[in-house]
Formats: C-alpha cells, sequence, structure tokens
C-alpha cells in the first residue's frame, strides 16, 4: 500500500553506479591475469614512479574505512540504527575509489620491482589489496541500493565488516612487506614476546658485538654462507641439481643421485669436496664452468670443518683451530683472525642471514655508512664510496669479496680504483648499477662488465675508456642507461651502439 510520508524510493535508483563499479570491480580481478608476474627491468621509470605512490596513497582508504566503521557501530547503537539513510554514502564512495587508486598504484609497484617475483607475500598482499578494493565496491552498490529502496542496513553493515576485516588483513601482509615481519612486536616488552612466542629481536646479534668470544657455530656461521654463495642457487628447493640440495644441513649431509653430500671425518671421499677438487676443465668440477669459482681458503675451511667432524653446531672455541685456518676463515668471512671468535652471532639464532649481517656490521667499521641492505627484507646490498672517494683503492675494495654476489649497487666513483677491482665483480651475479665515473678504469674494464648480464646502468663519466671497448657493450642486452660524459668516445661510436641498443639511453652531455 503506497505510503505518502514514506515513498519507497527516497531517490533515484543508482543504476550507474552499479554499472560503472561492477565494471571497476571486473577490471580489477582481470588485471593480475592479463599482466602476468613482476618484470622489473622491462618496465619503464613511469611504473616505477607511479608505483611509489603506493604507500603514500594507501593510508587514506584506511583512514576513511575506519572512519565508516564507527559511525556505523555508532549507528547501530543509536535509536534509529535501522535506517540505511543515518549514515551518508559519500564517504563510503570516497573510500571505495581511495582503494581502487591505491590498488592500482600498488599494483604497479609489483610489477616494477623484481625482487617481488615469486615473493609469497607480495603475491598475497596483492590479491588482498584487490581483494578488499572489489569488496568496497561491492559495499558501496549495496548500501546505495539499501538507501534507494529504504531496505534493512544489516546485509550492507555486515559486507561493511566484512571489507575492514580483509582490509587488516591485506595491510599487516603490507607493513610486514615494507618492515619486516617482525616490526611491530620487534621491540615488544618481553612477556609480550614470549607471550606470542617471539623469537628475541633478530637484528641483536649484529648490531650488538657476541657476548661470549667463540660462541659461534662454525657450520652455521661461516661453512654454510660459503656454499650459499658458491653451491646452493643451483642446489635448493625447487633447483636441485643432480637431486643434491645444499641448503640445510640435514640435506647437504644426505646427498644427491651420487649418495652422500659429505663423509663426516674424511674430506677426500666427501663429495661436494671431491668435485670442488676437480680439475677446472674437467666437466664435473663444482662450481660448472662460467660461474666463479669457489676460492682457496674457502676449500681449506670446509676440508678442515669436514675432517674435524662436519659438526652441524659445534663453536670454533670448541676446536683447536690451527693458524693457517684460522686465517682462512678471517679471509671468507671477512675479519680479521683476533676477531674470528667475537664477531658472529650467537649459535642458536645462526643462519646464512645472520653471518650476512653480521659480516656487513663488520665493514661499517671498516666503510662507515657505504654498505647496507636494500631493504630491510632483502640479502642484497649496495656499496657506495661516497664518503670514501679518494681513501678506497683496488686493496680496499678486495676485502669486500664476501660480499660481492650480494651486491646489486657499487657506486666506485671518483676513488682510487683500478680494472684490478672491477675484475673482482665477476662474483657480483646480481649487480645491477655499477658507477665508476672519474676513476683509473680503462677498457678492460668493460670486458669485465660484459661478463655481468645483469647490468643495467653503467657509469663511465670521466674515465679512459675508448671507441673500442664503449661498442663492445652492444653485446649487453639489458643496458638501459650508458654514462660516457667526458671520454673519448667518438660520436660516431655511440651512434652505431645507439642502433645496436635501442631501449639504452646513452648520456653523453653533449
Ligand atoms: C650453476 C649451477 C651449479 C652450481 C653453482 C653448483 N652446481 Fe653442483 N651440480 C650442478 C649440476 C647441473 C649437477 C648435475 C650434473 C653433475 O652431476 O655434474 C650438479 C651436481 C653436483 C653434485 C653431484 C650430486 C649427485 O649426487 O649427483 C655435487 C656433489 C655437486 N654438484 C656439488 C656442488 C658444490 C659443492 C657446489 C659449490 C661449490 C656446486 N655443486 C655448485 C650445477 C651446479
Amino acid at each position: 500500500m503506497p505510503n505518502h510520508d514514506l515513498p519507497t524510493s527516497r531517490r533515484s535508483k543508482p543504476w550507474s553506479l552499479t554499472f560503472f563499479g561492477l565494471l571497476a570491480a571486473g577490471g580489477l580481478i582481470a588485471m593480475p591475469f592479463l599482466a602476468g608476474g613482476p618484470d622489473g627491468e622491462k618496465m619503464p621509470d613511469l611504473v616505477r614512479f607511479l608505483g611509489h605512490f603506493h604507500p603514500v596513497l594507501l593510508h587514506l582508504p584506511i583512514g576513511v574505512f575506519v572512519l565508516i566503521l564507527f559511525q556505523e557501530l555508532g549507528a547501530i547503537f543509536s535509536k534509529r540504527g535501522k535506517e540505511p539513510g543515518e549514515t551518508p554514502l559519500f564517504p563510503l564512495f570516497f573510500g571505495a575509489a581511495s582503494a581502487i587508486v591505491a590498488v592500482l598504484a600498488g599494483f604497479l609497484l609489483y610489477h616494477g620491482e623484481v625482487r617481488f617475483r615469486g615473493n609469497e607475500l607480495a603475491e598475497r598482499h596483492l590479491w588482498g589489496g584487490l581483494i578488499f578494493a572489489v569488496a568496497a565496491v561491492v559495499t558501496l552498490i549495496f548500501k546505495a541500493w539499501t538507501m534507494a529502496l529504504n531496505g534493512n542496513a544489516a546485509f550492507y553493515r555486515l559486507l561493511l565488516f566484512g571489507s575492514v576485516g580483509v582490509m587488516g588483513f591485506a595491510s599487516h601482509d603490507g607493513a610486514s612487506l615494507t618492515h619486516g615481519e617482525d616490526y611491530l612486536t620487534e621491540y615488544a616488552p618481553e612477556p609480550i614476546r614470549n607471550l606470542l612466542e617471539i623469537e628475541p629481536a633478530k637484528d641483536a646479534p649484529a648490531i650488538v658485538p657476541a657476548k661470549v668470544a667463540g660462541e659461534q657455530s662454525v657450520y652455521a656461521n661461516i661453512v654454510a654462507p660459503i656454499l650459499e654463495r658458491r653451491c646452493v642457487q643451483c642446489h635448493k628447493e625447487g633447483k636441485a641439481k643432480g637431486k643434491f640440495r645444499m641448503d640445510t644441513y640435514e640435506l647437504l649431509v644426505k646427498g644427491g643421485k651420487e649418495g652422500p653430500g659429505l663423509e663426516a671425518g674424511n674430506s677426500a671421499e666427501s663429495n661436494i669436496l671431491i668435485r670442488m677438487n676437480l680439475p677446472m676443465d674437467d666437466e664435473e668440477h663444482m662450481p660448472p664452468e662460467g660461474k666463479p669459482d669457489i676460492e682457496d681458503p674457502e676449500v681449506a675451511v670446509i676440508t678442515w670443518w669436514i675432517d674435524n667432524g662436519a659438526d652441524p653446531k659445534k663453536s670454533l672455541t670448541e676446536f683447536d683451530v690451527p693458524a693457517p685456518i684460522q686465517e682462512a676463515i678471517a679471509k671468507v668471512a671477512s675479519i680479521a683472525p683476533a676477531q674470528v671468535a667475537t664477531t658472529a652471532g650467537p649459535a642458536h639464532a645462526a643462519g646464512p642471514d645472520e653471518a650476512l649481517k653480521s659480516s656487513v656490521a663488520g665493514f661499517s667499521k671498516q666503510f662507515p655508512g657505504a654498505l647496507s641492505f636494500e631493504s630491510q627484507q632483502s640479502s642484497l646490498l649496495t656499496f657506495t664510496a661516497v664518503s670514501l672517494r679518494g681513501n678506497l683503492d683496488d686493496a680496499g675494495f678486495k676485502t669486500l669479496a664476501p660480499v660481492l654476489p650480494h651486491l646489486v649497487t657499487v657506486d666506485l666513483s671518483a676513488t682510487k680504483i683500478t680494472d684490478q677491482a672491477v675484475s673482482q665483480l665477476l662474483s657480483a651475479k646480481n649487480l645491477r648499477l655499477v658507477r665508476l665515473a672519474e676513476t683509473g678504469v680503462t677498457d678492460a674494464s668493460i670486458d669485465t662488465l660484459l661478463m655481468i648480464p645483469s647490468l643495467e646502468s653503467i657509469n663511465l663519466y670521466g674515465t679512459k675508456v675508448t671507441d673500442a671497448g664503449v661498442s663492445k657493450l652492444s653485446a649487453m642486452p639489458n643496458l638501459k642507461r650508458l654514462y660516457l660524459w667526458q671520454t673519448a668516445v667518438t660520436p660516431e661510436a655511440i651512434k652505431t651502439l645507439k642502433e645496436k641498443l635501442p631501449s639504452c639511453e646513452i648520456i653523453t652531455g653533449a
């Protein structure tokens, strides 16, 4: 029966909002399927530029939705709570729109960064954000219809609470991605950490010098990091060459098709050492041809450890370490022999990452501020000699050898390094950017750089490189930026190079 005081429709029906809302929701869901996985290198800078706004934008929908949540709770507990028109529609519209924008930026961020490739947390966060944005749109449509038809607000509210719940999950994943999983609880008071069964603050061993000399396990802090550098890339979960994994102690001992990986107390019969000690030109030599070879001190330390029982837990103090081995350990762990016993973390928290962290912490004394992790999540490093300049030479750079495989960018501009230091970079298989501006490097360094296919940016500003060397760079398809300001390279050579590398920007200052 029509009622003049309470018309069934207080507003026109929200058909266009429904249409465009569903269109946006469908588009969002389709996006990941159409775009595939992240491929950082191929993305234009604009993608990365816009993507970097994600951390700024995402707080808007979070704030708006928290506000709406409180408004709605207020309405429920007020007398007129049953009326959907109690709270206005616009904040929800604004919240949903800002959620879409934040998700789009997040999507670009994800695609612009190679480090998100295969990162489960990043994928979950991507989907969490997407589902939240879609849920926000659906909630909006529902509320509009509820208002138009004077329906019961309960359904819309249920959807709203659900959306806020998804938002909570997605935000938590996002925070874990940027700050590390234990960011919130890291400095929590001990009773709370015990309650949540959280390990003590992770960074502690790297920052605070070890408590007792030699408390660290030889396997976890010295042997495992060597294997990590030289072998694990091909012998791990999902890529176990010869059905042999070396990423845990148990699997290392267990071995592969040819039997156990090592025989405790007997290095001569230990498969990993037999392989490492084969002549370089033997097909079965490990690591295989084309990979930086394992170095003598590294082999010496592993041999010594196996001959002395290959214990996974035993610490340095429990061994009688002969002087040559102490020296070898100092070399491979990049710390002075006297420090060998004091720098690494305590055994129970040990792992390759702890070793890397303590190694980086060790370098911070030698090169303050020069070496740092790319992000808190990452085991990738950046090195910049900006504050060292003339104080860094080939010998100084050589000490960085143990961390080179982790480097993604290295800035050696205006230092005293020469081609010799650059030749060290062969083991920097993750290197994307190298700055050699105003150093003594020559065409010989270009021959080295050619063997680092991951390189995307090379700065040779003010060096002695010539046409002969630079023309070889045409064999580097990943190269995106090349700085040749103030070099003897001729315009003709640059023109030919540009033709061969159309996607590379060559900066000549001309
Ligand atoms: C670039 C990839 C790569 C790296 C790095 C590498 N390996 Fe291998 N490894 C292989 C391949 C491929 C095989 C299988 C072919 C063969 O047996 O030679 C293999 C097989 C082996 C085997 C035989 C396993 C079995 O039981 O069949 C051992 C032992 C081994 N590797 C040890 C090592 C050690 C030790 C290192 C580090 C010093 C290392 N590998 C680094 C690729 C690699």
